[in-house]
């Protein structure tokens, strides 16, 4: 086959990252967008959002000729052999996804496709409910293309999985690739641009693919709302939750990760995506209790953090609390449901002042709430004179603070971790009073 060139539409974390890795595996890719500015930014080597590694890889394709930025999704199209849709689906009102943009871009490659003489294949890769391919994307392209999907052109739904802190390392090492496909040509095309992807590919049928998606990301944070439901257990007993998860995580059957219990998970995807899925299921009689169950925990375990900062700090009338980490984890500018904001609008509601600080997120969390937060961008500026501190995401400058800082810093050495940030015996052997979730918080409060 010959070499064959990529268009992906949308510049998003799915978009941008994947127009990368095409470019790192020697695909020459076009990324498109419709926000003003961001495509000459992107041929100009600057990424539109903060990402480990991004920026230096992005000039090293965009130098070397292999990824440029577009506004014109029409002509990347045009430009290419296979489309990739990255688009966003944002959660409206009722839970469910905006499927308006994947409407946008099924239309835009449809007036592409009807002037082009090349088998063209089409790839869904933004998170889509199941049958968004098949019922909204094939028939729009079919009717501004004026072709049949089968014959002139290919259709496959690609899922991505990556995690944004280390969206760049997992879109080009990704742990599987996920085919679903309209017929064998479509995917013969999509597992011939992947064949230098050293992993496991599955084939599937298209709605299959769609749903891999919604249930991966249920079971992920299904894990890490029964960890965060037996860190309150725990509690009550005196027992280390993580030392409790590890015993259970050495099980083959089970495996470690995502079951560190926190103040909740947060993001672009998991909040979104459970609740879509539940929201779509009940919408065609499908009960889903376990996945509300899921949701609803993750909304008491943020309550449960607060409980905790009270009971550390007595009471919250008149505190000022220094706010360790406001993006949704490390390694990312990104606020998207992030834990801290139903924490810090419960602590000032409990009569509490806010120093927050971020590495990177302070900008995004700013557009979020109209509280009179008081923003920092060094740690012991927001640590210094505050009452305790709390940790809601833990960022290496995070990790990196010492019981020592904290006893300097503020009036009283009190930690309340969200994010089992620190060694707990640590820092009290050292002189911090440290409660955090799942951790044997009695006994601490009993100690002098
Ligand atoms: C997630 C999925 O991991 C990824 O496969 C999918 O493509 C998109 O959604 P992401 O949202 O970037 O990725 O981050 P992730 O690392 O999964 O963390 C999500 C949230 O869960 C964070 O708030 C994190 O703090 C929390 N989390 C994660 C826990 O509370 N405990 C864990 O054990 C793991």
């Amino acid at each position: 086959m010959k070499q064959l060139r990529v268009a992906v539409l949308g510049m998003g974390y799915v978009g941008l990252t994947s127009g990368i890795a095409f470019a790192k595996h020697g695909i020459r890719s076009i990324c498109t967008t419709t926000t003003p500015g961001k495509a000459e930014n992107l041929n100009n080597g600057v990424p539109p959002f903060y990402e480990p590694g991004l920026e230096e890889l992005l000039k090293e394709m965009v130098n070397e000729g292999m990824l440029s930025g577009s506004s014109d999704n029409v002509d990347a199209v045009r430009q290419s052999d296979i489309t990739f849709i990255c688009v966003g689906t944002p959660p409206l009102q009722d839970g469910s996804a905006d499927l308006s943009a994947i409407e946008a871009t099924a239309r835009d490659i449809g007036v592409a496709l009807r002037d082009m003489d090349n088998y063209h294949v089409v790839v869904a890769k933004s998170t889509i409910p199941p049958g968004t391919t098949e019922n909204l994307i094939l028939p729009t392209v079919e009717k501004y293309a004026g072709k049949k999907v089968g014959e002139n052109f290919g259709l496959c739904m690609n899922p991505e999985f990556l995690r944004q802190g280390s969206a760049v390392y997992d879109v080009i090492n990704p742990d599987r690739i996920v085919i679903g496909e309209y017929d064998e040509k479509s995917g013969d095309v999509l597992e011939y641009i992947y064949r230098d992807y050293d992993c496991p590919k599955i084939r599937c049928e298209i709605r299959a693919a769609e749903l891999i998606k919604y249930a991966a990301n249920s079971l992920l944070a299904t894990k890490i709302s029964f960890a965060n439901e037996f860190s309150r257990i725990c509690e009550k007993f005196n027992v280390d939750v993580y030392e409790v998860m590890k015993g259970v995580g050495l099980d083959f059957r089970i495996n470690p990760r995502f079951l560190n219990a926190g103040c909740g998970f947060g993001g672009s995807c998991f909040p979104k995506d459970v609740n879509a899925i539940a929201a779509l299921s009940k919408k065609i009689g499908v009960e889903t209790p376990l996945l509300d169950s899921v949701l609803y925990t993750n909304e008491l375990q943020p309550m449960h953090f607060v409980e905790l900062i009270k009971n550390a700090a007595g009471s919250l009338e008149g505190k000022v609390v220094a706010f360790l980490g406001l993006s949704f984890k490390p390694n990312t500018g990104d606020t998207r449901e992030t834990r801290a904001l139903p924490i810090i609008e419960k602590l000032y509601e409990m009569g509490a002042r806010v120093k927050a600080y971020d590495p990177k997120a302070i900008e995004n969390f700013k557009l979020s709430t109209d509280l009179p937060i008081e923003y920092f961008e060094k740690w012991e500026e927001a640590l210094r004179g505050a009452d305790l501190a709390v940790v809601q995401s833990d960022w290496k400058e995070i990790r990196d603070i010492t019981a020592d800082d904290f006893k300097r810093l503020l009036r009283n050495p009190i930690v309340v971790d969200g994010r089992r940030t620190y060694d707990p015996e640590e820092l009290i052997n050292n002189g911090v009073k440290y409660l955090g979730i799942g951790w044997k918080n009695r006994l601490n409060l009993a100690r002098p």
